[in-house]
């Protein structure tokens, strides 16, 4: 399917007409659209994802235009409780777009799973034996995935690392399975799991820890876009995001918000479409510390143009299918709407988004200030905890904006002479 997602004035449109245009773009069935305006979820499924389910609780869904990912477009669903966040991540992909869009390159689905064996007496001797049988440990962690294999997946080799703790000397099997388009975690845990017995027998060790390693170092994503300097308001403001790519590279403290910002889009879409947000936040985390100490995830540097070239290199272990995915209804039209057919393509998309909402995000702190596009649209929540309703919500939004004074006394103040006039 072949569209833009250049919606110019999408955001003045109501969710209605919003449904409508991207309905039509997408082709959605009446079925779909009736999902996302009433997200109806049945107790059973919910019962099913999670233990003593009582109710549910919603986030707005919301849809960042504009991006184009190795050539091809894509309107990107975003489940987050931040305002701002999906209108900075369109922001910055229409820049984007203006050189072309976002370049992205998958290293492949690799995810590593981990054995620590303990109370091995002899280490050199178990490592030998290990990798003296190492055809026939695949084959019993294949054994375990017929699909998968069949598929071109499965188990693919594994590396041994001594780790010295505390308590003990570790030997460490790390399983790299190539899990295509599933997240993972089951498909490795249950290959390790088969694995115990005979890794037990070739150490004479004890097979403690059987689990997937959230540190992704094997499915990652390098992504890169240029940001052209007229459309990000001239060199001094290229200048000034240098600086402060810098000091998120140079600081722990600035470096740790700096990467925030990239994971408020990258956790939007994770969120929206029922992957695991707690894995890919990790794994994001320890990635940027994965040389020693913490890091920023994201690069810029100038171009000979003068253009700002923004790159990033992040883990991203994200499925299509399985888990949460499978049973809920908007978690599948989520999918959809993103148009994916493998993890690939949908890795490539989430790690898009993060190195624009990293953009964005320094874009308006080296300029006007992160605050004033934030609190304008957070005047709408502060209108709504101050009891606006309807209409009210966005006029008191912009009488307190237009104010300069964005806040929970401005918005009652509001309320309050609005009554007194009407003779309430
Ligand atoms: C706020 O949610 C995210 C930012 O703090 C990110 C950043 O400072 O780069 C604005």
């Amino acid at each position: 399917m072949s569209f833009s997602s250049r919606i110019p004035n999408f955001h003045n449109k109501s969710a209605d007409e919003r449904r409508k245009i991207i309905a039509e773009l997408l082709h959605l069935s009446e079925d779909d659209v009736a999902i996302l305006k009433r997200e109806e979820v049945s107790e059973d499924v919910l019962d099913i994802m999670i233990e003593n389910v009582i109710g549910k609780l919603s986030l707005p869904l919301g849809i960042a235009t504009n991006f184009k990912v190795n050539g091809k477009d894509y309107l990107v669903p975003m489940a987050t409780e931040e305002s701002s966040v999906v209108a900075a991540a369109s922001h910055a992909a229409k820049i984007a777009r203006i050189k072309g869009g976002f370049t992205a390159v998958y290293s492949g689905s690799f995810t590593i799973g981990q054995l620590q064996i303990c109370r091995v007496k002899d280490i050199e001797t178990a490592k030998e034996r290990l990798m003296a049988y190492k055809l026939e440990l695949l084959e019993i962690a294949n054994s375990t995935n017929e699909i998968l294999c069949n598929l071109g997946g499965g188990a693919k080799d594994f590396e041994l690392k001594t780790i010295q703790g505390n308590q003990d000397t570790y030997l460490l099997l790390h399983l790299i399975v190539d899990v295509k388009d599933a997240m993972g975690a089951n498909a490795v845990n249950t290959m390790l799991e088969a694995l115990k017995l005979r890794v037990e027998e070739l150490t004479e060790g004890i097979v403690l820890l059987r689990i997937i390693s959230n540190h992704a170092t094997k499915r990652t994503v390098k992504v890169s876009a240029v940001f052209s300097k007229e459309s990000l308001g001239g060199e001094e403001i290229v200048e000034r995001i240098l600086c402060a790519y810098d000091l998120a590279d140079s600081d722990i403290y600035r470096g740790t918000t700096h990467n925030k910002g990239i994971m408020n889009g990258i956790i939007a879409v994770v969120q929206a479409t029922g992957n695991d947000t707690r894995a890919i936040e990790a794994g994001a985390h320890s990635f940027a510390a994965k040389d020693g100490s913490y890091k920023s995830l994201s690069k810029y540097e100038k171009n000979a143009e003068g253009d700002l070239v923004g790159s990033m290199e992040i883990p991203l272990s994200l499925g299509l299918l399985g888990g949460a995915i499978n049973v809920h209804p908007t978690y599948k039209l989520a999918l959809k709407i993103l148009g994916v057919s493998s993890s690939e393509e949908f890795a490539n998309i989430v790690a898009a988004v993060g190195l624009a909402q990293n953009l964005a995000a320094l874009r308006a702190l080296v300029s006007e200030g992160i605050q004033q596009g934030h609190m304008a649209l957070h005047a709408r929540n502060i209108a709504v905890t101050a009891g606006a309703e309807g209409e009210e919500i966005e006029r008191v939004a912009n009488n307190m904006i237009k104010s300069g004074s964005i806040t929970y006394d401005s918005a009652k103040k509001i309320l309050d002479s609005e009554k007194v006039n009407k003779g309430v």
